[in-house]
Formats: structure tokens, sequence, C-alpha cells
């Protein structure tokens, strides 16, 4: 294989030794996907501290779309830690907050006045989101999905579905959230076609939870990821989407968009809302929104991100120089290179293959895939659709050690996801797939 390079056995000695002292010196709590310490990366490759070099199918979770160490982003970073690293900007400003602030309002779908405002993550966007909505409505109650994941501080795991490992023995958790089925078209009922299946959904919403769950009237919003990300990247039929956003706009309730592993360009567009041509009022945005640097941001209509009073949000560190400057960036290369396109490219070689994958073993139940944002499903039969969450994670651990890096997800934990860097080369992406094939393919045989 031309771009990988494996010198060592799989973890080398050196990320052995730091995994021993990861062991004794970090919490157990933190998971490790793969044993691998890096040393460097650029584009879509990964160099570990053995001095052996992987395909990164990972991206950090979704967090570097214009790839490891681009060079343009590590000029104005450079640049800007020579300067400043941290005013607060709730207390000296400064213009690249601002500047990011009229990008995104800019960049975001939805042609009405908007504002914006920084966080530092992921988890801490979609909480803002939720107290400016419920600011701004009046109203307590919010829906999320079972399917859906938003984050590990308290709220937002209270929107989060999967229990285990990211509740387990943490609640209480906050009240007055309120949870629906994610539409699923690998495992909805066998003898419902689409329609049907999202006609029986949105019944079940107006005519049972709506009657029997929560009143839509103590609704303050809708959070929704339009593919989910930990959920192993279900796609909601169109119409189901939109119906949703008309029965939130009947209803008062405020629909917030949780595009922080959707966004800048993996979908195929530079939004994942755009694909089924709403515009949310609130839009949650992190990962690669700054490349890799910590940073998050709510952008929403005028009116909602304005009704908070002054001191309602902010932070310390909410919109530090370092990752607004490199957001700034980061955008311009996306905008610049049309990367939605490569990843409209990049979701075209991935699920032919895919595709290819599920026609010639047992183990592939299910690929799918909008842009670059691509799933299997791996399950013990395919007619009963049992996940294998053990043949996924074999999956997963030979891949790194043949110089693959890939992820699982699904709340079953048996999807294999691609997030790679939307950099990455044709012939990388080429030859990380020949190396999942092959995977996939021996652990078929052994069925
Ligand atoms: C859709 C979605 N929302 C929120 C989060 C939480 O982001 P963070 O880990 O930056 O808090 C994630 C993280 O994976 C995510 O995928």
């Amino acid at each position: 294989m031309k771009f990988i390079k494996i010198k060592t056995m799989i973890p080398g000695p050196k990320s052995r030794k730091l995994m021993a002292e990861r062991k004794k010196n970090v919490s157990n709590g933190i998971p490790a996907s793969t044993p691998i310490f890096i040393k460097s990366g650029n584009g879509a490759l990964i160099h570990d501290v053995d001095g052996n070099t992987f395909i990164d199918f990972s991206g950090g979770i979704g967090a570097t779309n214009i790839g490891h160490s681009n060079s343009k982003v590590v000029g104005v970073v450079k640049n800007q830690a020579e300067k400043f690293f941290h005013s607060c900007f709730q207390v000296v400003g400064y213009e690249a907050y601002i500047q990011l602030a009229k990008k995104l309002n800019r960049i975001t779908p939805g042609k009405f006045a908007k504002k914006t405002a920084l966080f530092n993550s992921g988890a801490e966007a979609v909480e803002n989101a939720v107290k400016i909505a419920r600011k701004f409505t009046g109203r307590g109650a919010i829906i999320s999905f079972e399917e859906g994941f938003h984050g590990r501080t308290l709220l937002a795991l209270g929107l989060t579905g999967k229990v285990t490992p990211y509740k387990l023995g943490f609640g209480p958790f906050p009240s007055e959230i309120y949870k629906l089925h994610y539409p699923d078209l690998y495992r909805k009922p066998h003898e419902m076609d689409e329609e049907q299946y999202t006609d029986f959904l949105l019944d079940d919403l107006e005519n049972d939870f709506f009657k029997a769950v929560v009143d839509p009237k103590n609704v303050a919003a809708l959070v929704m990821e339009l593919v989910t990300g930990e959920g192993g990247f279900l796609i909601p039929p169109k119409r189901y989407v939109l119906e949703l956003k008309k029965i939130c706009k009947e209803n008062g309730i405020l629909f917030i968009a949780d595009e922080v592993q959707t966004g800048f360009g993996r979908t195929g567009k530079i939004f994942a809302s755009e694909h089924f041509g709403i515009e949310p009022d609130l839009i949650c945005m992190a990962k690669s929104l700054s490349n890799g640097l910590p940073l998050s941001a709510v952008t929403g209509r005028k009116e909602i991100m304005d009704c908070v009073q002054e001191g309602g949000i902010g932070g310390t560190f909410v919109g530090n120089p370092l990752s607004c400057v490199s957001a700034l960036e980061t955008i311009k290369f996306i905008e610049k290179r049309k990367l939605w396109i490569r990843a409209r490219e990049i979701g075209n070689i991935v699920m032919e293959r895919f595709e290819k994958l599920k026609e010639d073993t047992n183990v592939v139940g299910d690929a799918r895939g909008l842009g670059a944002m691509c799933s299997l499903e791996i399950v013990k039969d395919k007619v009963t659709r049992e996940p294998d969450k053990e043949k996924t994670k074999k999956i997963v651990k030979k891949c790194y050690e043949n110089g693959l890096v890939i992820l699982s997800a699904g709340l079953f934990g048996n999807c294999i996801r691609t997030l790679m860097p939307l950099v990455i080369k044709d012939e990388e992406l080429k030859g990380g797939l020949s190396v999942l094939e092959k995977i996939v393919k021996e652990e078929d045989e052994k069925k």
C-alpha cells in the first residue's frame, strides 16, 4: 500500500509505553478508540510516534474536514499566537470573533437576519441553543430523538438517547425532555415502504406523542441532527423533515438543527439542512468549524438570538481568538475549493464500494450515505438484521492494525462510519477502502 507504512506491530513500542502511562494517569472514563499515539498529521494521513503512517477515515471524529496541519490554518494560528492568545471577548473584544459571526450569519441556511454566539464545544452550543429557545418561547419542554447524540454535559446527555456508555450512572437528567424515534429506513417495519413509514411516524407524533406525551404548546424546541452522527448515520426521509419543520412552525416550536457533525461540507452541501430544504431557527456548529481547535457556534434568527439578557450566555474562553482565525481560514478554504462538491465525489466512490460489499457479504446488512458521511451496518443475519457489535469492534481493530483509522457508531455499536478529511486524495481514499473491504470480507468468511 503506497500511503500506509506499518513498520512495527500495532501499537508500536512507543505507543504502548504511552498507553501504560495513560492508564496510570488518565481517567478510565475517557475512551480510546485506538491504542495509537500521533506524532504528526498531514492531509488525511496520521504519523504515529513509532514511525507508522495510517490513512485517517476518522478525522478526529469529523473535526478536520480540511485535513491535518493545513498550512493556511497553521499560518494564521501561528500569526495570531504571536499577537495574543486570550483577552476574553466579553472583556476586551477582537475583530476575528465579529468577522466569524458575520461569516456564519451569511453561510448558514436562511435569508432572514441572523446573529451568532460562539462557544467552546458542540455540547455547549446545543445547551445554549436550548437556553435561548426556552427564553424566547417562554416554554420549558424540549423534543429530541432516541438515536440522537448531542454531547456529554448533563443537559446534552439528557437530549441524547444512547444509554451505554454515555448516560450510565450519570442521572438524574434534566426534566422536560421528550424523545421521538428517529426515522430508520433500514430497521423500519418490513411491511411499510418509505412513504407509509413516514406517514406512520408523523401520525404517531400528532396523534399520540402530542396527546399522550407532551402538549406541543409547552414545547420550546425540537433538536435534530439531519443525519445522526453517533447514532450511525441514519438519513431521514426528506418529507419527514419538511413535515416536522412545518409542524414545529404551526405550534410555535423552534427547530434547532444540530449540525455539529454534519456541517462544513461533510454531507455534500455546506450544511445538511440544505439537502432537506429547511431553514432552521437555530443551528449548532462545532467540530470542523475550526478544523480541530475547540470552537462552537449557535447561529439563528436575529430576534431569537437577541432575546437573552446581557450576561445570560457567554464564558471565559468562548470564541477564543486562535480558534476564530482558524475557523475563518477553514471556511475560506472550504468555499474556495468547494469542498462540499469533493464530499459528493468521495461519497460516490465510497458508496460504490460499500454497495458492492453489501452485495458480496453476509455481514453487511446496510450501506448508506449522504455525501462523504457514509456507513456500513454489520449484522449477524441479513434477515433478522441482528446487530453485530463484536464483529464491528473486530473490524475496527483490524483496520488500525493494518493502517486505517476508522470509527464505529450506532445505537447498537454496529455501524462503521467514514469521517475522512475531505482533502483526502483519491489514491488514499481507495487505499483505505481496500483495507476495510479486505477485513470485512475476512470477517465474513469466518461466519
Ligand atoms: C451531532 C453532535 N452534537 C454534539 C456533539 C458534541 O460535541 P462536543 O464533543 O464538541 O461537545 C457531537 C459530538 O460528537 C455530535 O456529533
